[in-house]
């Protein structure tokens, strides 16, 4: 028997606020990402999407920065495309912060079912919520949607969860991680639980260890105001690095409900061995770039683009454990930082070595131990290392071939947030991070950062264009392991 759908089917959604509409969020990737769907028809046409920021404008004023910021894009804008998109857009000034202030977005959406996307300083989402609530806008079938980073540690994390949850239950919150929207990422779980091939071998039995590595070339230019109180532990590891840690771990779900992935990446997130302040120095790195050659040119020094003196890391390397049974023993490493060599997001999951080999010496140097590579960005790519005998006469020799499963198909690669703002809009939660996940990241992360705060460990400087600081190589040679660039 076919039990009855647990929710009644729902209306289309029929208005996106975007609060912070004036920024640079919106203008670089939620405008552009509306836009794109709308290319595909995958907007109702129904839905109204309407800016909104402190910032006093017409519509129509709004519609032409709309539009010049889809035309700094490589993509040529198709007329025909941007004649439907732009009759979807309005815009309406508000003060976010004080219930009264939203009078007019009220009376705009009277009883419209509508979504509010949060592109704003975190500091804002407590007193935004309590305004939409205060103005009668956070209504039951409307939805809200949160940028990270929620919060600046555990405690302002949960005042900020804790303030949001007063106007909007939990299953209406949510909370974007854009990584969850790229592609390879939802390849992963494919990967994984697609196949069975993968599952026996997933463990400490078979992988040696895992890393993963969030390369940027760029510094952190203008944006050192909000960074310099974050620095990379709070930007990229406490959100996107531990994400993809969750999904590399994690647990078969028992299907893919967005609860039931949630849950088990939550299980990851509680069995992360706490970094002691005894273990800090063998099991992190801190960096911060200073001056170099970077994209072909001189660029400035950290401090330099700050103007002032800072101890805040554009560097980490971190030695992460998972206490369970599947992962006793297998370290993952990560390392993320601002103006190394190379663009490069990665996750490569390292096989052991052969327990014998069976091939005479000069075979023998050849040997490299199976990896499976998944590759993020630039190129979005998954490919399995392999050996293989080289072809010839000239006695046995072997050598690596990578088997490659590319998923570059040629076509425009989709905006991250692409995926996400459908999922907003069609309730599908999936991709979007629960309010436990957050905490317990945070939880650790804090484990991290009052351990280095406590010791004392300031960023070690690394020259920009340079792979960080050398205890990043250490951190990984002290158990005869080395990062897949060396
Ligand atoms: C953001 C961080 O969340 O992610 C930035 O705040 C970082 O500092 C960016 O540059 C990286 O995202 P992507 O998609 O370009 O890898």
């Amino acid at each position: 028997m076919r039990l009855p759908p647990m929710t009644p089917p729902q209306k289309p959604v029929e208005r996106l606020v975007i609060f912070g509409a004036t920024g640079d969020l919106a203008a670089r990737m939620l405008i552009p990402a509306l836009y794109f769907l709308d290319a595909d028809g995958l907007l109702d046409p129904g839905l109204k999407v309407i800016g909104s920021a402190r910032t006093v404008m017409d519509r129509q004023a709004w519609a032409e920065r709309v539009r010049k910021s889809l035309s700094g894009r490589d993509e040529a804008i198709d007329e025909a495309v941007w004649k439907r998109f732009s009759a979807r857009l309005d815009y309406c000034p508000a003060d976010v912060t004080r219930a009264e202030g939203l009078a007019d977005l009220a009376s705009r959406l009277g009883a419209a079912s509508t979504v509010y996307y949060l592109a704003l300083s975190p500091n804002l989402y407590g007193a935004v919520c309590a305004s939409l609530d205060g103005a009668g806008l956070a209504c039951l079938d409307c939805r809200i949607a949160l940028e990270k980073p929620i919060g600046h540690d555990l405690e302002s994390s949960r005042a900020i969860n804790s303030e949001v949850a007063k106007a909007f239950e939990e299953r209406r919150v949510f909370r974007v991680d854009h990584y969850l929207g790229k592609e390879t990422v939802q390849n992963l779980i494919a990967l994984r639980f697609a196949n069975t091939l993968f599952e026996p071998l997933w463990n400490n039995l078979a992988i040696d260890h895992v890393q993963i590595t969030v390369a940027e070339t760029e510094g952190v230019g203008d944006r050192w105001a909000y960074y310099d109180d974050y620095g990379a532990l709070r930007d990229m590891v406490q959100n996107h690095m531990l994400q993809l840690l969750c999904l590399v771990a994690m647990e078969p779900p028992p299907d893919s409900a967005a609860d039931s992935i949630r849950d088990e990446k939550v299980k990851v997130l509680k069995s992360l061995r706490p970094l002691t302040r005894a273990a800090a120095q063998a099991m992190s790195v801190r960096g911060q770039y200073r001056g170099g050659v970077s994209g072909g040119g001189a660029v400035r020094s950290y401090v330099e683009e700050k103007g002032s003196a800072s101890r805040t890391e554009t560097f980490v390397a971190l030695r992460a454990d998972i206490d369970n049974w599947r992962w006793a023993g297998v370290p993952f490493y990560l390392r993320t930082g601002k103006r190394l060599p190379e663009r490069r997001t990665q996750i490569a999951i390292q096989f052991k070595a052969l327990p014998h080999s069976i091939f005479g010496a000069s075979a023998q140097e050849d040997l490299i131990a199976n990896r499976l590579v998944i590759d993020l960005q630039p190129t979005e790519d998954i490919s399995l290392l392999l050996m293989n005998r080289r072809p010839g006469l000239d006695g046995v020799r072997l050598q690596a071939l990578p088997l490659s499963l590319s998923l570059d198909n040629g076509g425009r690669r989709r905006i991250a947030y692409e995926r996400l703002l459908l999922d907003l809009l069609a309730d599908n939660p999936a991709l979007f991070v629960r309010r436990d996940e957050v905490e317990l990241a945070w939880d650790w992360i804090d484990g991290v950062a009052d351990a280095w705060r406590d010791l004392d460990i300031p960023p070690k400087p690394y020259a920009a264009g340079s792979w960080g600081p050398s205890g990043a190589f250490a951190l990984l040679e002290r158990s005869g392991r080395a990062w897949l660039d060396e």
